[in-house]
């Protein structure tokens, strides 16, 4: 726990502008900054910050906060991870009562981190220094303006030479007083069998990789020559300040241009990124030639939900990378690709035509992923009605990894046109898509045993029963009776930790009653109350009630039910499609927190469908404006989904629920 005094001390010295800065484009308008919400879907601005208060609020999807709830949003953090963040950012101390484990082992690695980031900085002043003042350095200059590189794209990308000596770096650095082992920690130079110690970017034109906040994490020397001997990148190892999985290429140069285009370019070399931004188009990043993994994407997401990606004329690989795209897809990006002419890349395509020129065939070329890959599989299958069939599942594979139920319809509609298949038989077989992912979903299937097993009344539960309200609340109301007092390592007990910090905003306590729509649990709540009420000058005040007055209730049917949870204690319960599930030592603290942190999520879920359905059957006769707005609402509440989902995905991590068979 942070110490509220060093929350505040922290919120006061934080600018929140400069924090949502980061991932916002914001304009400013009096004492306000407007821009686009980063929390949903939008094209005018609704979302605004209040520098002077601190705050933050859309008005479109009514998300609102502090600068430690915006990074614990925006970053999906734990609020307490968010405040750390800031206030390292800041050079705060928080202070944390209780003790954190972890805590010399963090401040060690900050220092580490430090350590690496002083050699960083300084082999980067080293190597621009050799471009640009040395006499060696003219190959590499040379070598830049062969490629049109101008002064100003030279000093912006920070570029640099690495000269051709075994020892130029290292020379200069240990005179300079710094250790070789934290030069070889960052792969710039290495030691050989015989003990010598030498320069690996020698004679090599140098690109610093940078985070999405600027700092220097890593270098890549390209070679000047053809010669086929060395490799073509000479690229800096992973250390505590990089890695490679999570790394774009450029992403720090081009997030505002991201932002205000609502755009990103992906492409794949370092020199495609700054030959690009040179010619105008500054909203492209380089996946250094390898796969996108979930990392990058979701740093990307940040920024902007579409990507177009430009694919190289001479690709191959395209096809092998349309699984990549996939992800792009589950990640509820809008995808659109551009196929270069054969033989080109966006580097020498864009010299060729020239920036504007080169903008405005990208921007023409830019087509829908799903009818670019119908396309693509479609010619390749031409004749072979087998094979046909198959590129057809193969791309509606991918339109079910859209979340957007409209974009996943409209989408069919035209590819029936492009396929020349029916619309019903491919809305069919995307049915039978949607419903096999929901069955192999890890998060569903965890949950529809989760939501089975912590129910403590009826054994059999049928998976569409297991997520309705009904069952959330009598899994909610199973942990209150069994584990409501029971104090966790916060000092507070399970109850009032589920009321204040999970039942926020809207389902705050007072309106729990509200929210339940089981008589028997409406009933057993007001009593809870009462309980409260009654006892609150006595030695149980701020005290739940314990099993026993459930058990002893006037009410038969909650008597029935104390009893019934009681007595299948550690319940095991067969749910669907013969798991079982058995739930041991669930009385550990973190487990229930878990458990309740899953009910909740999944409560929230059940009431974000109903919405979802309500607005989709209001859809079907809807015209213009009411149309228009329903769409938007529709794309709202899949983005709450989303995130609900995501939160889910936590939540379900390492509960301990286990497939053992039944009979224990
Ligand atoms: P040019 O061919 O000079 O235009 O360079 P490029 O940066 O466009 O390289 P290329 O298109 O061949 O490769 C695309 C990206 O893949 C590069 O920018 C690098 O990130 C990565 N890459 C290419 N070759 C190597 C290599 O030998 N080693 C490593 N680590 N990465 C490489
Ligand atoms: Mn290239």
């Amino acid at each position: 726990m942070i110490t509220e005094n060093s929350l505040d001390q922290l919120l006061s010295v934080v600018a929140i502008e400069q924090v949502v800065g980061d991932y916002v484009t914001l304009r400013k308008s009096g004492s306000r900054y407007t821009g686009l919400c980063p929390f949903h879907d939008e094209k005018t601005p609704s979302f605004s910050v209040t520098p002077s208060m601190g705050i933050y609020k859309c008005f479109g999807c009514n998300k609102g906060g502090n600068a430690i709830q915006f990074v614990r949003e925006i970053e999906n953090v734990t609020f307490v991870e968010a405040a750390r963040q800031l206030a390292e950012r800041y050079g705060v101390e928080l202070i944390e009562t209780g003790n954190r484990l972890d805590d010399d082992q963090y401040q060690e690695l900050q220092r580490r981190k430090e350590g690496l980031q002083v050699v960083l900085d300084y082999a980067q002043g080293f190597f621009q220094q050799q471009l640009n003042d040395t006499e060696e350095g003219a190959i590499g200059l040379s070598y830049f303006k062969e490629r049109g590189y101008s002064k100003e794209t030279r000093s912006y990308w920070g570029l640099g030479y690495s000269p051709s000596a075994w020892d130029a770096l290292l020379k200069d650095a240990e005179a300079k007083g710094y250790k070789k082992e934290k030069l070889q920690e960052v792969g710039l130079v290495k030691q050989n069998d015989k003990g010598n110690w030498y320069d690996l970017y020698r004679g090599r034109v140098i690109f610093p990789l940078k985070t999405p906040s600027g700092k220097i994490v890593g270098f890549a020397g390209r070679k000047m020559d053809k010669a086929e001997n060395s490799p073509k990148y000479v690229n800096s190892p992973e250390t505590e300040l990089y890695k490679k999985s999570d790394f774009l290429y450029g992403v720090f140069e081009a997030k505002q241009a991201i932002g205000k285009e609502d755009n990103t370019y992906l492409v794949e070399g370092y020199t495609d990124v700054i030959t690009l931004w040179q010619s105008g188009i500054r909203n492209a990043v380089a996946s250094s030639g390898t796969a996108l993994t979930p990392g990058q994407i979701k740093l990307i997401r940040k920024f902007s939900a579409n990507i177009t990606v430009l694919y190289d004329g001479d690709a191959a690989g395209i096809k092998a990378s349309l699984r990549g795209i996939d992800l792009l897809l589950a990640e509820s990006l809008n995808v659109k690709v551009v196929a270069l002419p054969q033989g080109e890349d966006p580097d020498s395509f864009c010299q060729k035509l020239g920036g504007e020129a080169f903008g405005e065939y990208i921007k023409e070329e830019a087509q829908n992923f799903i009818f670019f890959k119908a396309q693509l599989l479609l010619d390749q299958a031409a004749g072979d009605p087998i094979k046909k069939s198959e590129a057809i599942k193969d791309v509606l594979q991918s339109v079910s990894l859209i979340s957007d139920s409209i974009k996943r319809s409209v989408l069919t509609r035209q590819l029936a046109a492009i396929c020349q298949v029916e619309e019903a038989v491919l809305t069919q077989e995307l049915g039978l898509l949607l419903r096999k992912s929901l069955r192999d979903d890890k998060n569903s299937d965890a949950l529809v045993k989760q939501a089975g097993s912590l129910l403590g009344q009826g054994a059999w539960v049928l998976p569409e029963d297991a997520f309705s309200e009904r069952h959330q609340e009598a899994a909610l109301f199973r942990l209150f009776l069994l584990y409501g007092n029971q104090e966790l390592k916060s000092g507070q007990s399970v109850l009032d930790y589920t009321l204040d910090s999970i039942l926020d905003g809207e389902e705050a306590k007072d309106q729990l009653g509200d929210l339940l729509k089981t008589e028997l649990f409406q009933r057993i709540w007001t009593d809870m109350l009462s309980f409260r009420v009654r006892n609150k000058d006595t030695e149980l005040a701020n005290r739940w009630p314990e099993p026993s007055f459930y058990i002893h209730h006037e009410e038969a049917q909650v008597s029935a039910w104390a009893a019934d949870v009681l007595s299948r204690q550690y319940v095991l319960s067969p749910t669907f499609e013969e798991h079982y599930i058995y739930i041991k030592e669930e009385s550990d603290s973190v487990q229930i927190v878990q458990s309740i942190e899953a009910i909740v999520a999944n409560w929230k879920r059940i009431k974000v469908e109903k919405d979802i359905q309500e607005a989709l059957f209001m859809l079907e006769t809807a015209e213009g404006e009411e149309q228009e707005h329903l769409m938007s609402y529709l794309l709202h509440l899949n983005g709450i989904k989303l995130n609900i989902s995501k939160s889910m995905g936590t939540a379900l991590s390492g509960t301990g629920f286990g497939n053992k068979p039944a009979q224990a």
